[in-house]
């Protein structure tokens, strides 16, 4: 397994070579810290592990786009796989390059689409016959061609929460792999597409690698099909989808080890291999910080309050999502509660961990919120009018912030009496 870029020395947690108290004291609580090196980290592991073979690993832009993690990982010649125009406009700001975005989603709009190919993207991964038609008509308009994969639903069940699963035939995405075929027949008809490419995505945190690879056999055996029939098929896009440990408990693939089974399959093929990690790449290298505010006992529960709450990290409300909720100063001394660990909104729903057996913290001690450096701060909102928390990145012994804390001001900012 890599190595976890938190870690306790002197019972105190630290990101890399960075205490996390001495964040909470300059840069305030809630805030989310980023390690560097762990991004970095993982992002050169599936490079590496595809070595010679061609590829390019997209990094999915939805799991966290603050703009010093786009900056990063396109430093480090990553690709980009964008689901909106505001993403495309994220990773350019970023200093991405934009021949190296692939744009995913079951809606473009015609505007985005635009913009989309005025920046010269590299790929449209499309999902229904009429994208296809409009993205010729637009690319026609705009004397260019536009290259296109589709995006394929090969019917494998990821085996992941219902929420985040999306390969099945009754799902919105994609189109029904049995249909492709004849949909790639038609589209040779439209002279502002190149077909270049087949993609799909099953789903996302999957812990097994099985239902991934059943999904790129199946969209293997459609690219020989394809090139059988005089369509030059030249990549093929996996989607993301390698799952975390949430849990001590969880063990999935390590990057190496999927990367490898992919190139098992695909290195003697002719095809460049894409990827679009979002959670893989970031969410081990993220905590929420946090300050505890209260402790209440009501009809004999423990409560542990937060000033974090589901506005900051609604993946525990909205999927029954588990993180492990750190201490920053380990105490064994103090034991350990069974809590429900909540945050001020006004909701019951406002939860971030239920029935916890963890450390006994009290009121002023700081916590981290384990493993939420993907899907947490992208998904955050004001309820409650409460300003966003700061983004903050590590890297060695140094830090800086990355997103400021909102303000009342940024609250209402565009609104008017
Ligand atoms: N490519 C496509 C087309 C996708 O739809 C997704 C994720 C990815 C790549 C990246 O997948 P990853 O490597 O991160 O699994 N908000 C949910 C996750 C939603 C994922 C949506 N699509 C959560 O918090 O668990």
């Amino acid at each position: 397994m890599m190595e976890r870029p938190f870690t306790y020395r002197d019972n105190l947690l630290h990101v890399e070579d960075v205490a996390l108290d001495s964040i909470a004291r300059r840069a305030g609580t809630p805030c989310f810290v980023y390690s560097a090196n762990g991004i970095l980290g993982r992002y050169r592991a599936y490079d590496r592990a595809f070595g010679e073979q061609p590829h390019k690993v997209c990094y999915a832009v939805k799991a966290n786009g603050n703009l010093a993690i786009l900056g990063l990982l396109a430093r480090a010649g990553a690709g980009f796989d964008i689901v909106s125009g505001g993403e495309l406009f994220r990773v350019l700001k970023a200093g991405g390059a934009s021949e190296n975005v692939v744009f995913s989603g079951v809606g473009k709009t015609a505007e985005e689409v635009e913009y989309a190919l005025e920046k010269g993207i590299h790929t449209f991964n499309c999902e229904s016959e009429t994208e296809l038609s409009l993205i010729d008509a637009l690319a026609a308009r705009l004397g260019t061609r536009a290259r296109i994969s589709l995006r394929v639903n090969p019917d494998v069940d990821a085996a992941t929460h219902p929420k985040i699963s999306t390969g099945l035939r009754e799902h919105k995405f994609g189109i029904d792999i049995h249909e492709a075929e004849e949909i790639y027949q038609r589209a040779r008809w439209h002279q502002h597409l190149e077909l270049e490419g087949v993609s799909c995505h099953i789903g996302s945190q999957l812990l097994k690698p099985e239902p991934l690879l059943d999904a790129l056999d199946r969209v293997l055996s459609l690219v020989d099909r394809l090139r059988a029939k005089g369509i030059a098929i030249q990549h093929l896009d996996l989607g993301g989808g390698l799952g975390v440990p949430y849990r001590p408990t969880d063990d999935p693939p390590s990057i190496a080890d999927y990367v490898a089974r992919l190139k098992a399959r695909t290195s003697h093929r002719n095809l460049k291999v894409m990827v679009e990690p979002g959670r893989s790449l970031v969410a081990e290298s993220g905590v929420l910080l946090s300050r505890v505010l209260y402790r209440k006992v009501n009809a004999g529960k423990e409560f542990i309050i937060l000033d974090a709450a589901m506005n900051d990290l609604i993946r525990p409300s909205l999927y029954e999502a588990h993180h492990e909720i750190l201490p920053v100063k380990r105490d064994a001394g103090r034991g350990t509660v069974k809590a429900d660990v909540v945050g001020p909104v006004c909701e019951t729903g406002d939860y971030l961990a239920l029935d916890r057996e963890m450390a006994n913290v009290l009121p002023g001690d700081l916590v981290a919120v384990a493993t939420t450096g993907a899907y947490s701060f992208v998904m955050s909102s004001n309820y409650n009018a409460r300003p966003r928390a700061s983004e903050i990145m590590v890297a060695g012994n140094g830090w800086r912030v990355v997103r400021q804390r909102e303000t009342f001001d940024d609250l209402v900012r565009g609104e008017m009496v």
